[in-house]
């Protein structure tokens, strides 16, 4: 039964794939608990439950962030996305397409932890932010070829016990490909705008 308000307890309204979601937590419920057990929401998986293997990554305002390790009433007035708001209505995220295209899974169970990952590695890697395999780290340098060893690196709080890491790393290179393929054509049509 839901818990009613109380020193131990609060109100909460979160965020989650653009839907407010009211209700009411243990002060120590993990967000993680609060999406699969109050939610319904079990696309995030429960691995480790101690921050060590990301099977429950979310993003939390376009970070990555282990559901497990993050307290509900902490997640309040943030945009929370898990991997149920990922695509766009219909249309799978480039990442889902691409895991899905390269075999990017076996079991499947690390799966939405490793896409949901994938999804900010992209963005953090497009807006130019070094990973410790990142050999010239000087902001003029840029962001640094998402070569394999890179890709590797910045997945590497996701951990795939069936080994399908050969897949998973094609698959996010795919998927950045694609979206720098996206950004090229926006950045085009931006500039045809401002000529004409
Ligand atoms: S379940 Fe959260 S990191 Fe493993
Ligand atoms: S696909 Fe089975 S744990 Fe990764």
């Amino acid at each position: 039964m839901a818990p009613t308000p109380s020193s131990t307890s609060s109100a909460i309204i979160l965020n989650i794939n653009g839907e407010k979601h009211q209700l009411t937590v243990d002060h120590r419920t993990t967000l993680l608990d609060a999406l699969r057990e109050r939610l319904d929401l079990t696309g995030t998986k429960k691995g480790c439950d101690q921050g060590q293997c990301g099977a429950c990554t979310v993003l939390v305002d376009g970070r990555r962030a282990v559901s497990c390790l993050n307290l509900a009433v902490a997640a309040e007035g943030r945009e929370i996305t898990t991997i149920e708001g990922v695509a766009e209505g219909d249309r799978l995220h480039p990442v889902q397409q691409a895991f899905l295209d390269l075999d990017g899974y076996q079991c499947g169970y690390c799966t939405p932890g490793q896409i949901c990952s994938a999804v900010a590695v992209i963005e953090e890697h497009a807006a130019g932010w070094p990973s410790a395999a990142t050999g010239d780290v000087r902001p003029e340098a840029g962001p640094p070829p998402l070569t394999p060893d890179e890709i590797r690196e910045r997945m590497s709080g996701n951990l795939c016990r069936c080994g399908a890491y050969v897949s998973i790393v094609q698959a996010v290179a795919r998927a950045a490909e694609a979206h720098e393929a996206a950004a090229r054509v926006d950045q085009d049509e931006t500039v045809k705008e401002t000529v004409a």
